[in-house]
């Protein structure tokens, strides 16, 4: 080979090279938000900061009327043999659910308990926003430390989900001085936080609704601890907001960058050890079953994300869909395995989350409709 052949060689290497590093190590500016949107309907008026006491009170019209909803006869095909939760939510489960939910549920009982905490509202950017407090109980107790911490649930999750693990936050335990005050708020669109009327509410959007909420309570600075899209917004905060966030936890973690995707595909390519440890090779190789996998797993976020108004019109309609559309991914984001059991796992003992629970989680989905 000449030498001006080798030369250029080794020039268009070092230029990829030098692109492959800009790549890796590009760090996006923070985006830029208006930063006093209007997300109401109709034209922007002025704010009302007052922070308004609020009571979960179903009108009794709604309880009847799913009670109605519930009780009409079901039009659901016979599962095929033997697979379980493979094809979704198994209908046979879903007739024992719903049976429950109809005859022995009593949401007048589940409200009194989802009330144990005040719950407020208070408008930002055009949006009522709902927020639960559960406050620290720190008695007598000397030297403890009280810190907020804002919790934020997921899809298809609510603050609904939280009140079990408040009382181990709100009150000392064993080993630790610090208890937290805990603010619960909901998603716009979720629970009892108003949806926007407008388009363009993302993650972003919201981390700014949850800043100047955090901010009108008194707290400059804060704790967050997110799941799901709890997890997306309160990275999305401690991003954009670096002096306001004191720490952030979040129980899913999603990284879609240059760089670790590039040594996830090298990882796969040279041998166990150099890119990812020996004992961490079962997470995440071999790609062509982690894919799959994904892919057979997340066909409702495409759904939600490109058409949301046709899959809501059977969910909103039909409690029946809805408890289908939310228990299917309790019982598979509980535990993989669970497909394979006749009853996805929802009504075994040992399953974690109760069904009345399941279905309080559901009725805030059902309820709060518009
Ligand atoms: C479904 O459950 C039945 C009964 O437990 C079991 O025999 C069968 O193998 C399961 N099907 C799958 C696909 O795991």
């Amino acid at each position: 080979m000449g030498a001006i052949k080798r030369v250029l060689i080794a020039i268009v290497v070092a230029g990829l090279a030098y692109k492959i590093g800009e790549k890796i190590t590009f760090i996006p500016p923070i985006p830029h938000l208006d930063p006093s949107p209007w997300w109401g309907p109709g034209n922007p008026q002025t704010e009302d900061t007052a922070i308004r006491p609020f009571k979960i009170r179903i009108p009794a019209k709604d309880v009847e009327d799913l009670q109605i909803r519930l009780g009409l006869p079901l039009r659901l095909t016979t599962p095929l043999e033997n697979a379980n939760f493979t094809y979704g939510m198994n209908h046979d489960t879903l007739k024992d659910i719903i049976g429950y939910w109809r005859k022995s549920y009593d949401w007048r009982a589940r409200e009194k308990r989802l009330n144990r905490y005040p719950h407020y509202k208070t408008q930002i950017e055009g949006l009522d926003i709902h927020f639960m407090r559960a406050s620290a109980q720190v008695g007598d107790r000397k030297g403890v430390k009280v810190v907020p911490l804002l919790l934020i649930h997921g899809w298809p999750g609510s603050f609904v989900e939280f009140y079990n693990i408040l009382p181990l936050l709100t009150t000392p335990q064993d080993g630790s001085s610090v208890v937290f005050e805990v603010i619960c708020p909901s998603i716009p669109g979720y629970g009892f936080s108003q949806r926007s009327s407008k388009q363009g509410m993302g993650h972003l959007e919201t981390s700014q609704i949850f800043l100047k909420l955090m901010k009108r309570l008194g707290y400059e600075k804060f704790y967050l601890q997110g799941g799901d899209w709890g997890s997306i917004i309160a990275t999305a905060m401690a991003t954009m907001y670096p002096e306001n966030v004191l720490g952030v936890h979040v129980n899913m973690i999603a990284i879609n960058s240059a760089g670790p995707n590039m040594k996830l595909i090298l990882g796969a390519l040279l041998p166990a050890g150099i890119i990812v440890a020996e004992e961490d090779q079962h997470k995440v190789y071999p790609l062509k079953e982690k894919f799959s996998y994904l892919i057979q797993e997340t066909g409702y976020m495409h759904l939600q994300a490109s058409k949301p108004d046709t899959i809501g019109a059977a969910l909103d309609q039909s409690p029946v869909s809805l408890a289908a559309y939310i228990l299917e991914k309790f019982s598979t984001w509980t535990h993989i395995d669970y497909i394979r059991l006749p009853d996805g796992g929802l009504l075994q003992k040992n399953f974690p989350i109760a069904l009345d629970e399941l279905l309080d989680n559901i009725c805030i989905y059902w309820y709060v409709f518009e």
